[in-house]
């Protein structure tokens, strides 16, 4: 495979465009925020990095709370709308007809429509350069019912999740393996004519 070196940008892809909410209930404001991850298994730390120009930076800088939400194919209009406009000109829960529930244990509220939302408490901000970092111990997770199995096992394959690569909005496509299948021995299996 030949190729085109180029200086360093932000190319990694695929990535999840999150509905993040914050404010409290008078207040309250949603963006999508493609930059964020994970950072540490336990305790549980994740970020999202932010333009000091948001609507939301200055939110979240003050009450140091906010909601991550994973977003859906079905909420793709609204992942772009509230990516796009910002809480400065308008209510944009209003204007993309979005529910939300209180929060649990911070007190932004968090998306209904979602079917994953993690509620986060801000440890440190760390200016990077154009963005700066939100680091966060995620407190609580609250996960769609429909979701998860009669033994409690979560299936979030089946929550039809979006994906952002390089300005366009995908599906997420076929499973293609699972943790650990390329190590797992096959079991045997037996027939008629003995091991197979
Ligand atoms: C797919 C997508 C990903 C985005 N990711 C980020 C991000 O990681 N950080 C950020 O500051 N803005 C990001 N934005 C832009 C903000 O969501 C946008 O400026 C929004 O209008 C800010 O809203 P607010 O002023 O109400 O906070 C993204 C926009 C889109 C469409």
């Amino acid at each position: 495979m030949s190729k085109i070196k180029w200086p360093g940008s932000v190319l990694l892809a695929p990535v999840p465009p999150v509905l993040v909410t914050c404010g409290e209930v008078a207040s309250e404001n949603i963006l999508t925020v493609g930059w964020t991850g994970v950072l540490n298994t336990k305790p549980p730390m994740t970020y999202i990095s932010l333009r000091p120009s948001r609507l939301s930076y200055e939110i979240i800088a003050k009450t140091r709370e906010f909601t991550i939400n994973l977003s859906t194919v079905e909420l793709v209009k609204a992942v772009d709308f509230c990516g796009v406009r910002s809480g400065r000109e308008m209510n944009k829960f209003e204007m993309m007809a979005l529910a939300s529930i209180p929060g649990d244990t911070v007190k932004c509220p968090m998306l209904a429509a979602s079917p994953l939302s993690m509620e986060c408490r801000v440890k440190e901000i760390i200016p990077l350069g154009t963005h700066d970092l939100f680091m966060a111990e995620i407190l609580a997770v609250h996960v769609e019912d429909a979701l998860i199995d009669e033994s409690g096992k979560l299936h979030l394959d089946k929550a039809n999740l979006l994906a952002y690569v390089h300005g366009e909005y995908f599906g997420l496509g076929e499973k293609v393996g699972s943790f650990g299948y390329s190590v797992r021995k096959k079991k045997k299996r037996y027939t008629q004519f003995g091991k197979k």
